[in-house]
């Protein structure tokens, strides 16, 4: 709705026009009009943001025809923009561009940047240590192309998606990325986006035009102001070219900078990495809770970083593990050498802790939205380069050796700060004291002028005091009148002639002389030259540091991935980290592995260790039983954990690990729940198991705890089973390392036929009908589940547990009546049995009086044998009754 006609008419004010004639380019968005300290905004904005911001609407034209308008304090615009981009709006904001006072009827006003929830930069609403990036999304011909950027960095980067398994690639990746905010054509706004990530994020659609292959080429090598994309090694990536070109022309609408700081575009090719899926991320706890917070997850346990920097690397790092062996050992070598010196590593880390988000900063220094703080922690950190790359030549790490090569103490951009900005600015650009004295020979006149003031008005003071005779003659300085001398009513008489008067007060009168008024004129002059000259100069400052940005990303990335590494080294030093040992074979060897994140929550509980042992043929599959509680599931994550961390390039929680690079670690836990999604538990479990099956190589690691539980008992079993035949592969030359804890103690009876199947189970000890866990793995399967007594331990009424016992006893009872031994693995006639029901998929064995019976031909029998017969069919029936 826009304003109606009969209102356009009423209030057609300049200002109101002027007011228009913005909205209408920035319809979309929120419109914040600058008016004094307040940002207005006034129709369908008033109602939309006074709803969401709950701040009162009034209207403009109370009376002929009011216009709904709402404000609130420039000082704290914040505050609001954030509960207004948390509501999915965007926000223009529309500054006063010229001084009012010098406006010559209506001053002018200006869209100064567009604030989306991906391109926030104020630091009080940035999370430091993860990376805010705004995604764009085009379907190309065959290709997908995701393109990923974070304003508050620089970090620009692309890839393209192909193949059948694209929408679930490209949901996997975005759920990585996390972004706030994702930009798609037009096009395809209708469409269904079962690729979006879960948790909060905007989408955001784009006129179609912006993805177009030839614009979005020209708009990135505009940018770049290069002749072509050879240089960033994406010049054929069609798909990926159409989703970045839009993505920088959006964030130049909207940012109305040149953002400099985006000067380079890297493509992530994500077959280069170990592929981790949604679902194996959130069952790991890699970077979240299961809480949804980043506590307690393996990204809280691994990040002792001293900078933000540090931290957000090893989020990329666990989400991203690297499958290149001679990059892991890379990291890995210089973990170990740090590990190895705690003197040194303690010296480094401190230097560290001086170090400023260098990333950030420069996003503020590039896009003029920094202060003259900015610069000077940007020189802090600059400082302690030296004594850092002194620091790591110390150690004897080559790996650490190709930082050194490459270092750059940047130290023209520390001189440029350190002689020109004053070593404790203030926070704003206009209240002066921006540049040292001796850069510019006019500032340092001018503020002499300004600095020798007080003695000026004190020497005047007494002057005039001995003009007058008059004794109590103050000069002072007030901000409406400017500088006044005072003369209390008593003296008026002497007041002399030249004296003009400018304000009268119950007691005295004030005053303004020709040599005062002379005086501040200069004064006056002299601070708004200063203010101009300190802006000017400042502002050549920040340009000079953003062109040597490149190199200040660069060390930026040195430095993160130092902090990183020797966060590794610390956790390793901590809590007694082994260094994994890369093979060349499948296998999967852990001595007294532990589960990094459990044997940390309560320090009072010893955790116990286990060891493992898996490969793509001898032990293909381990099945795990054991009861409730007993310890399954913590070690089916641990040996997880244990592969990830190594291809991390940390070191593990176990005494001693050897192993193959992984390709694949697929995690999944039976029947949770996806409400959001509209999927019911089962279909949500059979969906991850079917990508499972369809994706997993011999390289890959699988973890299945319960699955199958999410339907009937026998459904599930028969689809767990069936899921183990699958994937054996041990005949076959060798399938994927697979753990599988379950309840269904029948699918035990695997190991007897498949080869690579073993069985381990959790050991407990019974003990007056109670249980003791152990939390020892041992070889062999169980047949016994315990959860009366777990439940019993969980405090349900006893009542309940004696009737549930009753109830068990009965239940074992009938499964030895109608099913004697159970031999589901016998299946090769299964298509001949007749089914029934649930029992369909195993063959019921025959009762084995009917069996004796059919095998009787009374005409072969002697009346003895006859006799013989009756005998021991009775006794079969007894023994079936039994
Ligand atoms: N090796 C261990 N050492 C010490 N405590 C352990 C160990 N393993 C597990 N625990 C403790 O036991 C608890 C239960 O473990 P877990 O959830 O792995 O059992 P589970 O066998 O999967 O049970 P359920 O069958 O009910 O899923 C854990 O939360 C942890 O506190
Ligand atoms: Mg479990």
């Amino acid at each position: 709705m826009g304003v109606s006609a009969k209102s356009l008419k009423v209030d057609d004010t300049p200002m109101m026009q002027q007011y228009r004639g913005i909205k209408k380019e920035y319809s979309d968005s929120i419109l914040f009009f600058r008016m004094g300290d307040f940002y207005e905004m006034f129709n369908e904005d008033a109602k939309t943001a006074s709803g969401i911001l709950q701040i009162a609407l009034t209207s403009r034209n109370k009376n002929s025809n009011p216009v709904p308008m709402c404000g609130i304090p420039h000082h704290s615009a914040n505050l609001y923009i954030t509960k207004l981009l948390k509501a999915g709006k965007k926000v223009a904001i529309c500054e006063q561009t010229e001084d009012p006072k010098q406006a010559k009827g209506l001053v002018k006003r200006e869209v100064v940047r567009v604030i989306t929830p991906g391109t926030i930069l104020d630091d009080n609403i940035l999370d430091p240590k993860k990376d805010q990036f705004i995604a764009s999304v085009y379907f190309g011909k065959n290709q997908i192309g995701l393109a990923a950027l974070d304003v508050s960095t620089g970090i620009f980067k692309v890839t393209q998606i192909d193949g059948g398994n694209a929408l679930l690639l490209l949901a996997d990746e975005l759920q990585k990325l996390d972004p706030k905010e994702i930009i798609i054509p037009n096009a395809i706004k209708e469409e269904p986006r079962p690729w979006l990530p879960t948790g909060e994020v905007f989408v955001h659609s784009e006129e179609d035009w912006t993805f177009s292959f030839s614009e979005a080429y020209r708009n990135l090598v505009e940018h770049f102001r290069t002749q072509s994309l050879e240089g960033f090694g994406c010049e054929n990536m069609e798909a990926a070219i159409s989703s970045a070109g839009a993505l920088i022309h959006y964030l130049r609408e909207t940012q109305k900078s040149p953002l400099e700081h985006i000067n380079t575009l890297t493509p992530f090719p994500i077959h280069d990495y170990m592929a981790l899926d949604q679902c194996t991320l959130a069952s790991l706890e890699l970077v979240q809770s299961s809480e949804g917070s980043r506590k307690n997850s393996l990204l809280d346990l691994l990040d002792l970083c001293q900078t933000p920097m540090g931290a957000r690397r090893i989020r990329e790092w666990i989400l991203k593990p690297l499958i290149d062996l001679k990059k892991i050992q890379e990291r890995l070598g210089i973990v170990a050498d740090f590990k190895h010196n705690p003197t040194e590593r303690k010296n480094l880390r401190d230097l560290l802790k001086h170090i400023f988000d260098l990333e950030r900063l420069l996003g503020r220094i590039t896009l003029s939205a920094c202060n003259a703080r900015d610069l000077i922690a940007l020189k802090t950190s600059l400082k302690v380069f030296p004594d850092l790359s002194q620091a790591l030549k110390s150690y004897d790490s080559p790996s650490l050796h190709a930082y050194l090569e490459n270092w750059d103490n940047l130290e023209s951009v520390y001189n440029l700060i350190d002689q020109n900005i004053t070593d404790d600015p203030p926070l704003g650009l206009k209240e002066g004291n921006l540049i040292k004295a001796g850069c510019n020979e006019e500032l340092d006149r001018l503020k002499k002028i300004t600095r020798e003031g007080k003695n000026w008005i004190a020497s005047l003071e007494l002057e005039e005091k001995e003009r007058t005779g008059i004794p109590v003659l103050k000069v002072g300085f007030n901000k409406i009148y400017g500088y006044y001398i005072e003369i209390t009513k008593k003296h008026i008489d002497r007041v002399p002639a030249e004296y003009i008067r400018k304000q009268s007060l119950v007691n005295a009168e004030r005053y303004i002389s020709p040599k005062l008024k002379e005086y501040e004129e200069e004064i006056t002059g002299a601070e708004e030259k200063i203010f101009a000259i300190e802006q000017t100069l400042f502002e050549e400052i920040r340009s000079g540091v953003s062109l040597a940005g490149p190199r200040i990303q660069g060390m930026a990335r040195t430095i993160s991935e130092i902090d990183a590494l020797s966060s590794f080294a610390e956790i390793a030093h901590r809590y007694n980290y082994c260094q994994p040992e890369f093979t060349n074979d499948r296998s999967l060897v852990i001595e007294n592995g532990r589960h990094p994140l459990i044997e940390q929550i309560d320090p009072s509980v010893r955790f116990i260790s286990n060891d493992t042992f898996l490969d793509s043929v001898k032990q293909q599959i381990i099945i795990i039983t054991g009861p409730n509680m007993a310890g399954k599931s913590t070690y089916l994550r641990q040996v997880a954990l244990i592969a990830l961390m190594a291809q991390i390039g940390s070191f593990v929680p176990a005494d001693k690990v050897s192993l193959g690079i992984t390709d694949r670690i697929f995690s999944r836990v039976g029947a949770q729940d996806h409400l959001l999604k509209g999927q019911s538990t089962f279909m949500v479990e059979m969906n991850e198991t079917a990508n499972i099956l369809n994706n997993a190589t011999p390289d890959s690691l699988i973890i299945l705890d319960e699955i199958g539980r999410g339907t009937s008992t026998f459904d599930g079993i028969s689809i767990a089973w069936a899921i183990v035949e699958f994937l054996h592969k041990a005949d076959q030359g060798g399938g994927p390392k697979t753990l599988f804890a379950t309840h269904y103690h029948e699918l035990t009876d695997l190991s007897r036929v498949l080869s690579g199947v073993k069985n381990f189970n959790v050991q407990v000890k019974e003990w007056n009908d109670e249980i003791i866990f152990l939390r020892k793995i041992v070889p062999g399967g169980t047949d016994k589940s315990y959860g009366i007594q777990v439940a019993r331990l969980a405090g349900l009424p006893k009542k309940v547990l004696d009737r549930a016992h009753e109830v068990l006893f009965n239940l074992e009872q009938s499964e030895f009546d109608e099913v004697g031994v159970p031999k589901i693995s016998h299946s090769e006639n299964r298509q001949n049995q007749p089914s029934s029901g649930q029992l369909g998929l195993f063959p019921e064995p025959e009762n084995p009086l009917i069996h004796k019976i059919k095998e009787i031909d009374p005409n072969e029998l002697t009346p003895r044998e006859a006799l013989e017969v009756l005998f021991e069919l009775t006794q079969l029936l007894k023994d079936g009754l039994k």
